[in-house]
């Protein structure tokens, strides 16, 4: 409250208000579970309408691939990477309160990684990094036996796919326990 005051003050003083805004987002990485849809929050304050600003979102870990474009009222993604096709989202009725979250539907293990929310007016930008992680169950664990050894051991192996993070692996024998 006290830094929103500040910021009308400051900005009763300044020529134009967009010298005060600030892009915000979530202060923690977001996480989420592979198949789900996720909000990547991002939005102005003081609440501003972004209707007629430009709205993109990257994804700063692939050098920086465009997930999605807003500009000139409408969604511009010729140029979205591939992997993020029919997948992204703004809350169109969200922009004129200044609300420029991203909907990402779907998650992939892929889409883990960190994103920047650049909202951008013609004389004013500014951005935010979302973090997020994305956690996936992989496939049960089956184990088979490769092969016996001169000595009269056995080798097992233990195969299971599609974790993230990736498990820990701790083999024991019958007299052992955690
Ligand atoms: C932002 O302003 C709009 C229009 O005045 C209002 O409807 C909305 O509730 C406000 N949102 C917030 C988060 O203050
Ligand atoms: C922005 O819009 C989304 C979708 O309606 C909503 O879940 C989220 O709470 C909004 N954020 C803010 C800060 O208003």
């Amino acid at each position: 409250m006290r830094s929103m005051l500040l910021c009308v003050i400051f900005c009763s003083l300044m020529e134009s208000q967009s010298d005060c805004l600030k892009v915000v987002g979530p202060a923690a990485s977001l996480v989420a579970v592979a198949g789900e849809d996720l909000v990547l929050p991002c939005f102005i304050r003081p609440n501003t309408s972004a209707v007629d600003m430009t709205v993109e979102w990257f994804k700063l870990d692939e050098g920086f691939s465009v997930v999605h474009f807003y500009n000139d009222h409408e969604d511009k993604n010729e140029n979205q990477a591939e992997s993020y096709r029919r997948r992204t989202s703004l809350f169109k009725e969200e922009l004129p309160n200044g609300n420029a979250s991203l909907k990402l539907s779907a998650l992939r293990v892929s889409d883990e990684g960190e994103y920047k929310c650049l909202i951008e007016d013609k004389s004013w930008s500014d951005d935010i990094v979302v973090h997020v992680i994305v956690e996936a169950q992989g496939s049960h664990p089956v184990i088979t036996m490769e092969s016996y050894d001169n000595s009269g051991g056995i080798h097992l192996l233990c195969e299971s796919r599609g974790w993230n993070p990736e498990p820990e692996v701790l083999w024991l024998t019958e007299k052992e326990s955690l």
